[in-house]
């Protein structure tokens, strides 16, 4: 564990992934700046954390470029058609900064998927932000999962795949304070996967009439 505390920025802060990562990440040895479109959701998210987490410094913000700017890590927790925008707005203050795409690129109605076999949603924000190191984590997770990481007294696999093995050690601490079993895989490339596990774990929710408390268990001896 790092000996300062980090400063994570989450973007899109007020929504389901962005408050269950904010709500979850609280209780480690961070620093957090939340950001999102429409600030009016931010202020009783910071009053949750500050009540649960009194000494933790959670600050609402009304800008991506200077939450950018003040972080160490960088969760984009937004839609995937908002990210090329988004990166443009950051893309100066992101240098060498760990960003997380928890992005799973799929349309509308949820019926498809948004970006070509040969490529992801990390692989294009990495693209968009160059001088970064992009991480793909949280993807495989349901924000409904952060309530409850342990089902049956096993927790749920989070996997983390990205190039630069610091960036990936970083995101596997957030993943462990957020209490899932993290799983590093050391190529970006593998995004494309694990976007399409999650697309058909969405196909196969819906066609058995499971709950979204679910997810990904790698069981070995
Ligand atoms: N939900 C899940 O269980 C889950 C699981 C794994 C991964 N993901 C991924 O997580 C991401 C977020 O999903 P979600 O379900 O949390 O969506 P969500 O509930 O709609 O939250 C997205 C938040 O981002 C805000 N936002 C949108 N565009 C923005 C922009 N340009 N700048 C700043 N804030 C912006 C939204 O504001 P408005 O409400 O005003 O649009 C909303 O508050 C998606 O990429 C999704 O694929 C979701």
């Amino acid at each position: 564990m790092p000996i300062t505390k980090q400063t994570i920025a989450i973007i899109g802060a007020g929504g389901s992934m962005g408050s269950a990562i904010a709500k979850h990440v609280a209780g480690g040895n961070y620093r957090l700046l939340l950001f999102d479109q429409d600030y009016s959701k931010l202020p009783k998210l910071t009053e949750e954390i500050d009540q649960e987490y009194p000494n933790t410094d959670v600050k609402a913000m009304d800008c991506a470029h200077g939450c950018g700017w003040e972080a160490d890590i960088i969760i984009m927790a937004v839609p995937h058609d908002q990210e090329q925008e988004i990166a443009e707005k950051i893309k100066d203050v992101a240098t060498q900064k760990t960003v997380v795409s928890i992005a799973n690129p799929v349309d509308e109605n949820s019926d498809e998927l948004t970006t070509k076999p040969d490529t992801s949603a990390a692989e294009k924000l990495q693209q968009w932000l160059p001088h970064s190191n992009v991480v793909k984590a949280f993807n495989t997770t349901f924000a409904a999962d952060f309530d409850q990481p342990v089902i049956d007294g096993q927790k749920f696999d989070s996997f983390i795949a990205g190039n630069d093995e610091q960036a990936l050690e970083t995101v596997t601490e957030m993943v462990e304070t957020v209490g899932f079993n993290p799983i590093k895989i050391d190529n970006l490339v593998f995004s494309r996967t694990l976007e399409r596990m999650q697309f058909l774990l969405m196909k196969i929710i819906r066609r058995n009439d499971y709950q979204w408390l679910a997810g990904w268990k790698i069981l070995r001896s």
